[in-house]
């Protein structure tokens, strides 16, 4: 299992470009199960969770292909098309659950492996068959797969009106996939507002999909008979964009980031300046500076356009090393704080008690061996590195390559001692 040994107490100074977000990647990836046209994604990400959506595609017959380094990608979805989904390809991969509502929108049919749980939580799909079923699916969960298609006589969902329990991305994806080949009006009332919805709205848009209010809470569909291919460009990653930016006010320095959308990033950015970072925005570009102790900030994440459940374990990180003690609260996932008990083995003060964790700002971090959970906590042990006195060594960083683009040659590009150990 590679590892990352990093020696901290560098700046970072320099330029580094933000790649395609990861997910919008993959739900768009799934789009392109809704035509046999041929579909082309450019400015895709490369990432290992990217590499298994089009594992989990080509096993089921679709033609994919990869070209030119700007992360294009290309995919022709034939009628002739198996829609299985397995269970070995999506135990990797909770997102494969996105396959779901395009294959029932176009083919009338899939068996998906339910997902299972993972590191952050139980993270159950019942949202996604619940509207499902409300457009005509039935669906039954037998053998750890949910089993889905059209009644008797139905060739095609039908638009209903949908209220989830709570905001649920992959969920809103979901509908909004199914929706768009629908018969009839879909109304979704409590759609997530997360950038990557309006993105997959775009692409269907592009495709021919009638979508209205996408990016507020409740989004109109309008279903039509058929979609056909497109081109679209995958919008930059926010959380790749604020990972980068946490490290530089952790670290100190200088950085500007190509590409970052600083519009998709108000609440961290907020965060950041009240920390003392200073951050210039620009026309494609965010640029961050910082020097010395920044001050801790207290948070909660919520559902966008509030502070992301994906930057909590980051930002975490550099309110280690910040003065004043800060609280952060994790509403959005039971089990989101995996990365507490390794960065205390950094020498961080901090104590958990169910959704909120106190952090009392320390100004050294001791370097030590510790082990990556899951994908953000893997990025805020690499932003402890980069801070910590002495030589850190992360483990188990695969789950770092699911998320983030060749993380180490970017930090390696702005100043850092960190390299890759097979
Ligand atoms: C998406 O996961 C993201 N993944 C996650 O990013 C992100 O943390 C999350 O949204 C919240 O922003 C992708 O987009 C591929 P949810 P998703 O459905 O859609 C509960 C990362 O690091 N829920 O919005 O799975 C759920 O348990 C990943 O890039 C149900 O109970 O999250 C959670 O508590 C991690 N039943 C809450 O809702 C359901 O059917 C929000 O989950 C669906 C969700």
């Amino acid at each position: 299992m590679d590892k990352l040994r990093i020696t901290g107490g560098r700046p970072l100074n320099g330029e580094v470009t933000i790649s395609g977000a990861k997910n919008a990647a993959l739900p768009e990836i799934c789009a392109a199960l809704l035509t046999a046209d041929p579909v082309h994604l450019n400015n895709v990400p490369r990432l290992r969770d990217v590499a298994t959506m089009r594992l989990l595609l080509d096993n089921m017959g679709v033609q994919t292909e990869t070209h030119g380094e700007r992360g294009g990608m290309s995919f022709v979805a034939p009628d002739s098309l198996n829609p299985e989904a397995p269970y070995e390809l999506v135990k990797t991969m909770r997102a494969s659950v996105l396959v779901l509502g395009p294959l029932l929108a176009r083919f009338g049919r899939a068996k998906v492996s339910l997902p299972g749980g993972c590191a952050i939580g139980s993270r159950p799909v019942d949202q996604h068959i619940k509207g499902l079923q409300a457009m005509g699916a039935e669906i039954v969960v037998e053998h750890g797969y949910m089993v889905a298609q059209l009644p008797q006589g139905r060739s095609r969902l039908k638009g209903a009106r949908i209220a989830t329990d709570m905001v649920t991305v992959t969920g809103t994806e979901n509908f909004l996939m199914a929706a768009a080949l629908a018969e009839g009006e879909t109304v979704l009332e409590n759609a997530a507002q997360e950038p990557e919805i309006p993105d997959l709205a775009e692409m269907l848009i592009g495709m021919g999909a009638k979508i209205e209010g996408h990016g507020t809470s409740r989004i109109h569909i309008q279903g039509v008979d058929r979609l056909h291919g497109c081109t679209h460009q995958v919008v930059a990653d926010r959380i790749e964009a604020g990972t980068f930016l946490c490290a530089v006010a952790a670290t100190g320095g200088d950085v500007v980031l190509r590409h970052g959308r600083a519009d998709h990033l108000d609440a961290v950015i907020d965060k950041l300046r009240d920390a003392g970072a200073e951050i210039e925005v620009g026309d494609g570009f965010i640029r961050v500076r910082a020097s010395g102790r920044l001050k801790a900030q207290s948070f909660r994440t919520t559902e966008y356009p509030g502070f992301p459940t994906d930057m909590q374990a980051q930002f975490m990180a550099l309110n280690c090393i910040a003065t004043g003690t800060s609280k952060v609260t994790e509403t959005i996932f039971e089990n989101r704080f995996m990365h507490v008990n390794e960065l205390v083995r950094l020498g961080a003060k901090i104590q958990t008690d169910g959704k909120v964790a106190v952090i009392e700002g320390i100004d050294r971090l001791q370097g030590a061996t510790v082990m990556a959970t899951d994908l953000r906590a893997s990025a805020s042990l690499v932003i402890a590195g980069l801070v910590a006195e002495g030589e850190t060594i992360v483990d188990r960083i695969y789950h770092l390559d699911r998320g983030y683009d060749q993380m180490e040659a970017k930090l390696r590009g702005i100043g850092a001692d960190i390299e890759r150990i097979k």
